[in-house]
């Protein structure tokens, strides 16, 4: 059995909370795409773990991680996750497995990001500074360097100081300071010590895991409507979010796949720029965020807050080809009087579809929206669907028949036990 869970919105629906539930019953829980660019929340007894790289079912026991090719590797942040998991008394070999495929994040990715961001100005797109563009453009550039130089530290030598040259050049374009090669390689040694005893051939590991009927749960990171190819470009991010990435990031033929959760939250949140047809203002995204705790979980910044867009998730829907939905951070919206969904969007008085609209469209459009009576009741302690205030049931039902697709799963907090099954 493969499934895979994905963002149907702008990133941080609440994926990480699912994953790490899912994956109570997956054999592999599996990264194939983004990098650290991605911050996805799990709690557990209380307890907050912000997994950027490792896959957030890995605190499940019987679990285990699986880095694929797709993902791009910044060695800090991943040993990092792997000394907070260590605190905890895990034993990280034999329950991590990273590719030597993965490209990975030098400090001059990171630079050159920031670079282009302030060269932007006023007009920065608000990336997560993580360097994931630069890291994703010289991968296809082919002045990437992957783990597996790494395997072989001579090379790796080489390759690095080649590469750190030439990016040094272009820094000083940019009046920023030069990478100092001596002391990265010496980080570089260090670093590739604790990793090598996680690195392996992950695709033959999960083509194995396939032949032996394994569970496999792909984690899929950002979402949708970042996705490089559909996003109202450039207000992306550097990778393929679609499900396709399934396959190029880790080698899983898209034939096994047998389930597509689609992950959308109850409304909307943006962190960058980039347009966001149903962004609210004021008191109202102000009581949203605060109750939603509406802040990257990667950089800290105060998320852009919308109501649900259903013409944007019918898309996402659509191209994903999702199979059953989850609806997180319901709780959220309890107390409002009122609550907006976007069901279709008007430009110039004509209908227009979300996947024909670049970003000068979805700026201006007009959002059309089906105005739904809100509930009071706190609902984070309801268990049952039919238990919920029936304004709520009626909110849930709304989205079902709109998408055509089934709400299996709906999240009323950020606790792992905080969930209904319908
Ligand atoms: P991800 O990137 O999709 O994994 O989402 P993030 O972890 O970046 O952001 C989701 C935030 O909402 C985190 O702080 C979660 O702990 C929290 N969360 C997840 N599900 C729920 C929910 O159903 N209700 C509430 N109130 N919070 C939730
Ligand atoms: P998770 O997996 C929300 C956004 C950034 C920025 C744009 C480009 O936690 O849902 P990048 O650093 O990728 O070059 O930035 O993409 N972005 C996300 N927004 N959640 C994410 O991941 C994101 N990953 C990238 O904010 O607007
Ligand atoms: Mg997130």
């Amino acid at each position: 059995m493969v499934s895979v869970i994905i963002g149907t919105q702008w990133g941080d629906e609440g994926k990480g909370k699912i994953v790490d539930l899912f994956s109570k019953d997956a054999d592999f829980v599996v990264r194939f795409h983004g990098g650290s660019n991605a911050g996805h929340t799990v709690i557990v007894n209380g307890k907050k773990y912000p997994f950027h790289l490792i896959p957030s079912g890995i605190l499940q026991p019987n679990a285990k991680g699986v880095i694929a090719n797709g993902v791009i590797v910044d060695l800090e942040v991943l040993i990092s996750e792997i000394k907070m998991l260590e605190e905890d008394g895990m034993e990280l070999k034999g329950k991590l497995f990273v590719s030597d495929r993965c490209h990975l994040i030098i400090p001059y990715h990171k630079a050159l990001d920031l670079a282009y961001e302030n060269a932007r100005g006023k007009d920065k797109l608000g990336t997560t500074g993580r360097g994931i563009g630069p890291a994703l453009a010289d991968k296809v550039s082919y002045n990437g360097i992957r783990i597996y130089e790494l395997l072989d530290w001579e090379n790796f030598v080489d390759k690095f100081t080649f590469q750190t040259n030439i990016k040094n050049k272009i820094l000083k374009t940019f009046n920023i300071e030069p990478i100092n090669v001596k002391r990265e390689l010496d980080r570089f040694l260090k670093l590739r010590k604790i990793i090598l005893p996680c690195v392996t051939d992950t695709y033959q590991l999960l083509q194995n895991a396939l032949k032996d009927k394994k569970n496999i749960l792909m984690e899929g990171a950002h979402g949708v409507m970042l996705d490089i190819d559909f996003s109202p470009y450039p207000f992306s991010t550097g990778s393929n979010v679609i499900i396709g990435a399934v396959n190029t990031g880790a080698g899983i033929p898209l034939k096994n796949l047998d389930q597509v959760w689609g992950v959308t939250k109850a409304y909307t949140s943006r962190v960058g720029g980039g347009p966001l047809p149903t962004e609210v203002h004021g008191a109202l995204a102000d009581i949203i965020r605060e109750k939603g705790g509406e802040y990257g979980t990667t950089t800290g910044r105060a998320r852009r807050i919308g109501w649900l867009d259903l013409e944007a998730v019918k898309f996402a829907c659509q191209l994903c080809g999702v199979t059953d939905l989850i609806i997180t951070k319901i709780d959220v919206l309890s107390g409002l009087e009122k609550i907006k969904v976007c069901i279709e969007y008007k430009l110039n008085s004509k209908s227009i579809s979300y996947s024909s609209c670049g970003y000068n469209e979805l700026s201006k459009l007009t959002p059309i929206y089906k105005e739904l009576p809100g509930w009071k009741d706190d609902i984070s302690k309801v268990r049952k669907f039919s238990d919920l205030p029936k304004n709520c049931q009626n909110y849930l039902k709304f989205i079902e028949k709109f998408l055509g697709t089934p709400v299996k799963l709906i999240s009323t907090g950020p606790a792992r036990d905080e969930y209904i099954k319908s």
